[in-house]
C-alpha cells in the first residue's frame, strides 16, 4: 500500500491531502470529521486584522462553535486549544491582515495556544494609482518580518497570483522569514445585480479549471530556496492531487471541493491517489514530487510564454 507521508513547513503528515481555510475548519465537529476523513493537517479560517485592532468580537458576528470570521480572538484561541487537544494531526492556525501594527502581537498568542505553524494571508487590493507595485511588495515584507519576529514556529505565506515577478517576491518573502508558500488565495470578486443597481459580495466556489495557475507557479518554484509548497485553488479530484504533487507541491489544499461535497470527498480522493501510484509504481510521495517540475521536464519554457500561439491556433472556431 503506497505510503501517503509527506513534510510540510518542518511537519510531518501521513497525507498530502490539507483542508484549507474555510468555515468547516471553524469548529471542532468539522476538525474530527476532517480528520476521520484523511486530511493530513487542518488550517483553521482567519483571525482578521480587523477583529484584532477592536475590543472583541463584533456584534452578530460568529455563530454557536464557530470560532471564525468575526467572533475575536478569545473564540479563536478557545478553538485552537480544542483542536489541539482532539486532534493528533497539525493544526495550522492563520492570521489575515494587510498592514504593520499591534495585531501582530496575536501571532505569538496563537503560537502559545499550540498551533503548528502560522499561515498568513495577505489579502490586499490595491486600489490607489500612487502606490507603486514596489512600494505594496514592500509592505507584504514588514508584515512578514513582524510576524516571524513574533514566532518561532514555521510561518507559511499565502499570496494572490496578481503581481508582476511572483518568482522574485517569493525570494524575498523567504528572505523575510517565510517557511513555505500557499499558492494561492483566491479573491472575491464583487458582483453587480443589474435589477437592484447594487453591487453584491459573490463568493463562487473554485473548479478544477482553475488548477492551472497554481500548478505553473509551483512548478516554477519548487526546489527553489527549499522551502514548502502549498498548491490551494482548484484542487477538487485525485487528479488534481497528482497534478500538483507532479508539478512539486508538499501539499494539496482543498475547500471548495469539501464544501461542495462534505468532509468525506476526502476519502475517494485518497483513494484515487493511492490508485494513481499503485498503476504508476510509486510507493512513496516522494517518487513523485516534482517529477514534471519546470527543472525536471526536457523543455522548461512550456511553463513560460512557449506554446502560446500554438496554443492559442488550436482552437479554431466550430464549423457549420
Ligand atoms: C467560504 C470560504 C471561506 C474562506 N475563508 C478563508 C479564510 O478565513 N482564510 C484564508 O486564508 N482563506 C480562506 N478561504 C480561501 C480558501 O482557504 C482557499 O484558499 C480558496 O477557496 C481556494 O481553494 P479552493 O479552490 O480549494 O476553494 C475561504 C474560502 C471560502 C470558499
Amino acid at each position: 500500500m503506497a505510503d501517503l507521508r509527506t513534510r510540510y513547513l518542518g511537519l510531518e503528515l501521513q497525507s498530502p491531502l490539507v483542508a484549507s481555510a474555510s468555515p468547516l475548519t471553524g469548529s471542532l465537529d468539522g476538525l474530527r470529521k476532517l480528520e476521520a476523513a484523511g486530511a493530513g493537517a487542518v488550517v483553521l479560517p482567519s483571525l482578521f486584522e480587523e477583529e484584532l485592532a477592536e475590543e472583541g468580537p463584533r456584534p452578530g458576528a460568529g455563530h454557536g462553535d464557530q470560532a471564525g470570521y468575526g467572533a475575536g480572538p478569545a473564540a479563536y484561541l478557545s478553538l485552537l486549544e480544542q483542536a489541539k487537544q482532539t486532534l493528533s494531526i497539525p493544526v495550522v492556525a492563520s492570521l489575515n491582515g494587510t498592514s504593520r501594527g499591534g495585531w501582530v502581537r496575536h501571532a505569538a498568542r496563537l503560537e502559545q495556544a499550540g498551533a503548528d505553524a502560522l499561515e498568513l494571508n495577505i489579502y490586499y487590493v490595491s486600489s490607489r494609482p500612487g502606490l507603486s507595485g514596489g512600494e505594496v511588495e514592500g509592505n507584504y515584507l514588514d508584515v512578514v518580518r513582524e510576524v516571524r519576529r513574533a514566532i518561532g514556529i514555521p510561518l507559511a505565506v499565502k499570496l494572490s497570483p496578481y503581481f508582476s515577478s511572483l518568482a522574485n517576491l517569493a525570494g524575498q518573502l523567504v528572505e523575510a522569514g517565510a517557511n513555505g508558500l500557499v499558492l494561492f488565495n483566491r479573491f472575491y470578486q464583487p458582483d453587480i445585480d443589474i435589477e437592484t443597481m447594487e453591487v453584491q459580495p459573490a463568493l463562487e466556489l473554485s473548479s478544477s479549471a482553475e488548477l492551472r495557475l497554481p500548478l505553473r507557479w509551483i512548478a516554477i518554484l519548487h526546489r527553489r530556496w527549499g522551502i514548502s509548497l502549498a498548491a490551494s485553488t482548484g484542487v477538487h479530484t485525485a487528479e488534481d492531487v497528482v497534478k500538483v504533487l507532479l508539478a512539486g507541491a508538499d501539499v494539496a489544499m482543498m475547500t471548495s471541493a469539501l464544501l461542495a461535497n462534505g468532509p468525506d470527498h476526502l476519502r475517494p480522493v485518497e483513494l484515487g491517489l493511492r490508485d494513481w501510484m499503485d498503476r504508476h509504481r510509486h510507493e512513496r510521495i516522494e517518487q513523485l514530487r516534482g517529477r514534471l517540475s519546470q527543472r525536471s521536464v526536457p523543455d522548461p519554457a512550456a511553463f513560460e510564454r512557449a506554446n502560446y500561439i500554438k496554443t492559442l491556433a488550436s482552437r479554431t472556431p466550430p464549423s457549420r
